[in-house]
């Protein structure tokens, strides 16, 4: 099986996604939707951007590598009653079953980036976009201090060297990176902006329990702690991460809530 797709079939994503929701709904809602308008979420995960598209009226694909993911997202549209959203499974280095120009709008909120080969991902983002059309993307930053790129960057200290070639996700949080990959597509430096954003995690839990939902549920601390238990460094391992968690949570309840920065990338096509 494709790796990639092991990684994010491995887990249960809905576990975590489940504490994005809030974030999610504000950034779709600062996307300016309207009825009709033809929406593309790729890496869609269980649908925490793609339902409130579709709820203000947005004709929705979901596409996502992970069939656990659509069948989660699948069943939430269905739950709510949403026909103006559809998911189907799909590899966002290769989008062949889609039409040029098919979209309005292509949202990849820590999606797109996760994908390999990223010349690829930027092309096929740009092909499916009509001129006049927009990317959106939300790109986890390398050596951000905040959690996801604290989470990545420990974790990938106990994990086994990644085969040659890879080309690590978190490049997508650079701005170079990301103009070069879309000017290799078409698209020149000036119709492309950035901006620092935040998600906040929340979770009715304390933060070691949320630690807890990463290890066994999000695909790369899985296979953190996969590796750090064959070196009989997994409890290091927690340490760090436990240490991390109680270190960013705000919340003063007994719950979990932790702000995390991320870079907001527009596409002008
Ligand atoms: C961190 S999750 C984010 C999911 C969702 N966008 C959200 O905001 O909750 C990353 C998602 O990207 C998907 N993904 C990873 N590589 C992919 C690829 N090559 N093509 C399509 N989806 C991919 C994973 O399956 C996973 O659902």
């Amino acid at each position: 099986m494709n790796p990639n797709q092991a990684l994010w079939e491995k887990g249960d994503f809905t576990r975590i996604a489940a504490t994005m929701r809030e974030s999610g709904e504000a950034l779709v809602a600062s996307l300016g939707i309207t009825p009709g308008l033809k929406v593309l979420d790729l890496g869609c995960g269980d649908g925490t951007t793609a339902l409130p598209e579709a709820r203000r009226g947005a004709d929705v694909l979901g596409v996502d590598i992970a069939r656990n993911l659509v069948e989660a997202a699948t069943r939430r549209a269905q739950a709510e009653g949403l026909a103006n959203c559809r998911f189907q499974q799909g590899d966002a280095t290769n989008l062949s079953d889609l039409a040029d120009r098919r979209f309005d709008l292509v949202v990849t909120i820590f999606g797109a980036m996760f994908a390999p080969k990223p010349f690829d991902v930027a092309k096929e983002m740009v092909r499916v976009t009509r001129p006049g059309g927009r990317i959106v993307m939300g790109n986890w930053i390398p050596n951000d201090p905040t959690l996801v790129a604290q989470i990545l960057k420990i974790s990938s200290a106990y994990s086994p060297p990644p085969p040659d070639g890879f080309i690590s996700p978190m490049t997508w949080g650079v701005e170079s990176n990301v103009t070069d990959r879309f000017a290799a597509a078409g698209v020149p430096g000036d119709r492309i902006s950035f901006l620092k954003d935040t998600y906040i995690f929340n979770a009715p839990l304390r933060p070691t329990a949320f630690l807890a939902e990463f290890r066994t549920s999000y695909g790369p601390t899985m296979n953190a702690f996969d590796a750090a238990e064959q070196n009989g460094k997994s409890a290091e391992l927690q340490k760090e991460l436990e240490a991390l968690f109680e270190r960013q949570n705000t919340s003063r309840n007994g719950s979990t809530s932790i702000p995390a920065t991320f870079l907001r990338v527009t596409v002008r096509v």
